[in-house]
């Protein structure tokens, strides 16, 4: 059995892949900046069937800590067949009002943190001559603005990780190596939650349950589980075939216009 890599891998949608991976009977190694997640997220791991858990605190924006981690994962671990450049912030912050820390933060751990991951797995794949698939994670606002606005910074460097792959993937494929985004549409995970607790954190709930009723075709925002299930198939043999494309995997919303005309 293979080794599959994720970033982002304690949380949401990374949890999910690995957890999905797991099932599998896969190898999974964990990356992630919070140290103190990482142990329960890989027992986790374990549980739901993984051949083995590598958990390793690793901040993707940094190029040195991407790739010790990279190393860690090729001397303990078998063949890597798969990779998925999950880890993501998102900062909400009106244009007129954006700080540069944030626009820097945001960029660094999104398309810094892309690039980072993408190139170790890549060169990986070359030297090793195995072939390999490479999943990003972009966002509907790489292709529309978000009507609440606030967005440019995540926007950006979503935008960003969608050219990337469509790029990434035309350098990669005379290795045999597949590069693919998915679009998650609104899912529930903490990245929607902004750190909130007790009232505020029910209140914020409710408000997106309500709007993704109105808003979003399917009607509901997606669970990490189902997000995770399109990212499995782009890295399984089953998409032999697609590369430098996008699977958008968001209840409609892209699909749809407000505009009732
Ligand atoms: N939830 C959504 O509605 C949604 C929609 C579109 C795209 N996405 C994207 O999905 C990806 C996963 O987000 P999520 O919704 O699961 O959010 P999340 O906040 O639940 O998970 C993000 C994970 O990334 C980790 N992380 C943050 N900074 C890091 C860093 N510098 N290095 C390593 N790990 C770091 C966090 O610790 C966490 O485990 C992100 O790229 C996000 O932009 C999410």
């Amino acid at each position: 059995m293979s080794t599959v890599v994720v970033t982002g891998a304690v949380s949401g949608i990374g949890r999910g892949i690995a957890l999905g991976a797991a099932a599998r009977g896969r190898h999974v190694a964990l990356l992630d900046i919070d140290e103190r997640a990482l142990e329960d997220a890989a027992a986790a791991i374990l549980d739901a069937g993984a051949a083995s858990a590598l958990p390793l605190v690793c901040d993707v924006s940094d190029e040195h800590e991407v790739d010790a981690a990279f190393g860690a994962i090729v001397d303990r671990m078998p063949v890597i067949s798969g990779v998925v450049a999950n880890a993501g912030i998102e900062v909400s912050e009106p244009l007129a009002d954006a700080s540069v820390e944030s626009w820097e933060r945001v960029m660094a751990v999104n398309l810094r943190g892309t690039f980072l991951t993408s190139r170790a797995a890549v060169g990986y794949w070359r030297d090793q001559r195995s072939g390999g698939s490479l999943v990003c994670i972009s966002s509907p606002s790489a292709f529309v603005g978000f009507a609440g606005g606030g967005n440019t910074a995540y926007g950006a460097s979503k935008g960003g990780i969608s050219a990337f792959v469509r790029a990434a993937a035309l350098d990669a494929a005379p290795d045999g190596v597949r590069v693919n985004a998915v679009v998650p549409g609104a899912t529930d995970t903490d990245i929607l939650y902004f750190g909130l607790e007790g009232e505020a954190l029910s209140a914020r709930r409710a408000e997106l349950e309500d709007a993704a009723k109105r808003q979003i075709p399917l009607g509901r925002m997606a669970r990490p589980e189902e997000i995770a299930d399109a990212v499995l198939w782009l890295l399984s043999e089953e998409s032999a075939y697609v590369t430098g494309t996008h699977l958008v995997c968001d209840g409609g919303l892209l699909a749809k216009s407000a505009n009732t005309f």
